[in-house]
């Protein structure tokens, strides 16, 4: 990981943190001088993942860099209690959101599992609209408080190539992403005026624990990987993310979708 310090001094969330893309994101992040707020469900991986960047990067003003709060991203609690403790520990507001949580499943409407249905919405929708609206007017105080345009405020939002490209294969996810593409834009045309950049990154086919969480067939998404190879790894997404995060208040790559090279569909 290189030693770009261009974050410095910013105080990153990021829901999702114990696996694949938002695990690189946090370590990307912090590696660039952020502090950080891991969030997810599984707090052991937390813990693991903390203590990591604690020791790889050091302290951050005096101050653990590292810290996690962990829970359901699509409580409201939850979501109250991870910004309050960037803002509780660090001393200051978290300057930096990834909306990040999120899960796939296997199918189309006519052939994914309708008892999954649910809490995919739950978790890719409403939890990431949640955390958009709190976060974005936390984010919206803080430059407020500012004069603009000295410092950046981030809200980044993980949507998908299949948020915008239909995948028969997969489509109630990506039906979830569709929603979460619109309210990424929505949104940035509602609190970017107020100089906060929403940006939506749009990834292609990544692999993490993402497909087996989906429930995809082991033996034909190996031949997608072998047609595709080398397909994307979480760590291709974060340095998108540091470079976007890094860029002057007033300069904004508000949409970056990332593919492997090989990649033709979705
Ligand atoms: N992988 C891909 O090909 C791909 C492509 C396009 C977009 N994306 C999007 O990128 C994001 C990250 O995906 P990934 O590939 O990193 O998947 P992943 O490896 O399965 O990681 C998903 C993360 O989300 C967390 N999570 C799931 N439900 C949660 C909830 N209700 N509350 C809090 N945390 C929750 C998981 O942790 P816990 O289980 O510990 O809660 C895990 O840390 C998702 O939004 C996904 O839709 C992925």
């Amino acid at each position: 990981m290189s030693e770009n310090r261009s974050l410095e001094g910013r105080i990153a969330v990021i829901t999702g943190a114990s696996a694949g893309i938002g695990r690189a994101i946090a370590q990307h992040l912090a590696s660039h001088g952020a502090g950080v707020v891991l969030n997810a469900r599984r707090a052991s991986k937390l813990q693991t993942l903390s203590e990591e960047i604690n020791t790889q990067f050091g302290q951050f003003n005096g101050k653990t860099r590292a810290i996690f709060a962990p829970g359901d991203a699509a409580d409201e609690s939850v979501v109250d209690s991870m910004l309050q403790s960037a803002a509780d520990h660090f001393g200051v507001q978290p300057d930096l959101v990834v909306v990040n949580a999120g899960r796939g499943l296997n199918g189309s409407v006519m052939t994914s599992d309708v008892n999954e249905w649910e809490e995919m919405v739950r978790t890719n929708l409403l939890g990431a609209a949640l955390l958009i609206r709190k976060a974005g007017l936390g984010l919206v105080a803080l430059q407020e408080s500012r004069v603009w345009p000295t410092k950046a405020a981030d809200l980044v939002v993980l949507g998908s190539t299949v948020g915008r490209h239909i995948s028969p294969f997969s489509s109630m996810y990506g039906s979830t992403k569709f929603a979460v593409n619109s309210l990424a834009e929505a949104a940035r045309r509602e609190i970017g005026p107020k100089g906060v950049r929403v940006t939506l990154i749009e990834p292609g086919i990544v692999k993490s624990e993402f497909q087996q969480v989906a429930g995809y067939d082991e033996s034909k998404f190996g031949q997608l990987m072998d047609k595709y190879s080398p397909v994307l790894e979480p760590n291709d997404i974060a340095r998108g993310i540091a470079f976007v995060c890094s860029q002057p208040a007033g300069v904004h790559f508000c949409d970056l979708m990332i593919r492997g090279t090989r990649q033709d569909y979705p």
